[in-house]
């Protein structure tokens, strides 16, 4: 990675590849700086501040919302853009490993943004190039962009971060999206409710450090229960890591949110996704003003446009 230097740029070289790397102000300045790309997105619709950058999308396991925000984000604030779209079409598929992909990247653009199926790849992309590393997802390790949308999205619907009770539905064990949600968090004080099935469970090792770190857990397999919550994260089954095929079909439809629960448990809770849904969210939710997912993918350009500015920018 690159060298940081703090004070007015803090963020400026670094790299993103856990939300456990923020501090409470980082966080903050990541939110407020998205929160001024939203207005310049929908007034000015793009800007020059990153005309002399390059930026390369190395994406090796499948998006559709990650990669475009992120390659909109980047054209918005005037980067260029090169990408890889699919593993299939990379060295990968010759056997060239990833730090030796990351090394040929670097030397083409100023950051690297990257999604890749091995849990902590991301960190060892970055230890082994001098620029900036977004991790956009690592197997079923994080995925600290998705974290900061989603509490980007949180902070525009309610208001505000501090002392929520949030609930996280689905699959806690692969899904790297809540592992970074629950960190991102920690600095507002939230009290976590993890629903999942026993097999899916949110790393315990996670959970006790979660704890250590003052955050009051519940673990549950009730979704009623989850449904209590400021807040209710639902997720899918991320299949594609079972190590057990069956285990998807046996598992399937475990947690599905219908209006008529949100509207008989608590019709105020704020829903939220990070899509792709399978079934685990009923489409009758999608009217509910409540049901914030859609808004919530529109938020990650933002987002992102924020991030790349923060660490690309002066
Ligand atoms: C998530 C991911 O890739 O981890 N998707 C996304 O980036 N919005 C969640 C998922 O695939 O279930």
């Amino acid at each position: 990675m690159g060298g940081s230097f703090r004070g007015r740029f803090p963020l400026a070289g670094r790299d993103l590849l856990s939300t456990r790397d923020l501090s409470r102000e980082e966080i903050l300045l990541i939110l407020d700086t998205a929160r001024s790309m939203e207005r310049l997105a929908r007034s000015r619709g793009v800007a020059g501040v990153l005309s002399r950058k390059v930026v390369a999308v190395l994406f090796l396991e499948p998006s559709t919302r990650t990669r475009l925000s992120f390659e909109a984000a980047a054209q918005r604030l005037g980067a260029r853009v090169v990408t890889v779209a699919e593993a299939s079409s990379s060295s990968a598929a010759k056997g060239e490993t990833l730090v030796d992909t990351a090394r040929m990247l670097a030397g083409y653009a100023d950051c690297i943004v990257m999604r890749q199926g091995e849990t902590g790849g991301a960190r060892r992309a970055a230890d082994a190039v001098d620029v900036p590393v977004v991790n956009a997802g690592d197997g079923a390790g994080e995925h600290p962009t998705q974290a900061l949308l989603d509490l980007y999205t949180i902070r525009r619907e309610l208001g505000g971060l501090d002392g929520l009770s949030v609930a996280m539905v689905g699959d806690l064990k692969y899904g790297r999206t809540v592992h970074s949600l629950a960190y991102v968090l920690l600095p507002f004080r939230p009290s976590f409710v993890f629903c999942s099935p026993g097999e899916l469970r949110f790393p315990p090792e996670l959970v006790s450090d979660l704890q250590s770190r003052g955050a009051p857990v519940a673990e549950t397999d009730s979704l009623a229960l989850a449904l209590k919550a400021d807040v209710v994260y639902m997720t899918r089954l991320q299949r594609e890591r079972f190590a057990d095929p069956a285990a998807g079909e046996r598992l399937k439809g475990a947690y599905v949110l219908t209006r008529a629960l949100v509207e008989a448990h608590h019709p105020e809770a704020l829903i939220l996704h990070p899509l792709p849904r399978v079934d685990e969210i009923a489409v009758d939710v999608d009217d509910l003003p409540t049901a914030a997912y859609f808004r919530q993918a529109q938020n990650g350009m933002y987002v992102r446009m924020a991030i790349l500015k923060l660490i690309l920018g002066r």
